[in-house]
């Protein structure tokens, strides 16, 4: 009984330590564009955003819907672009606007580079601080369902 537990616990202290040896290698590479320090992003992602979104960007149902592989579609819709920026937890975020675009530039890049399109211009702080200034509320889910209907209808012709 208590080996199993003591195992259990170590099991899932190697997990974490895992995580983070990953997330540590993940930041070393080269700063996509718009992220001046990618480890100083990695840190306000880890403080600001992991707690609903999770470290991999996965999210979990009681949450917030996973960012990995899907985030960047968003940004081929018209108003997508607009939307990331506007919904309440990046706009009520505690980041400044200089933090607060580096890190949506470092989270599009890391959580899903494949859909990034290619003319992408990274967020400025001057931009967020404009779109933060008209956070969605609860409309966030409608618009949600809405751009990801015209996403999944652009990518089937
Ligand atoms: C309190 C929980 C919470 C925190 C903290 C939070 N988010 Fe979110 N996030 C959500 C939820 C829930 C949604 C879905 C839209 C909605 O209903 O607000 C979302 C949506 C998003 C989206 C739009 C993508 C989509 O699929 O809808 C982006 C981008 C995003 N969050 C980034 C961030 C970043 C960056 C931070 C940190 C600065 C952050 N979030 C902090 C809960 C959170």
């Amino acid at each position: 009984m208590l080996l199993g537990a003591a195992a259990l616990a170590s099991a899932a202290s190697v997990a974490v330590w895992a995580a983070v040896a990953e997330s540590a290698d993940e930041q070393s590479g080269t700063a996509p564009a718009g992220v001046g320090n990618a480890q100083r992003a990695w840190q306000n992602w880890t403080l600001n955003c992991q707690g609903c979104h999770r470290p991999d960007g996965t999210g979990t149902d009681q949450t917030a819907p996973s960012l990995a592989g899907t985030v960047a579609r968003f940004l081929s819709v018209p108003g997508g672009r607009e939307y990331l920026s506007r919904v309440p937890g990046v706009a009520a975020s505690a980041l400044s606007d200089a933090d607060l675009a580096e890190v949506m530039n470092w989270m599009l890049w890391r959580f899903d580079k494949e859909h990034l399109p290619p003319d992408f211009q990274p967020y400025t702080a001057a931009e967020i601080g404009q779109l933060r200034t008209r956070p969605l509320r609860l409309e966030a889910s409608q618009i949600r369902a809405d751009l990801l209907k015209k996403a999944d209808a652009s990518t089937a012709r």
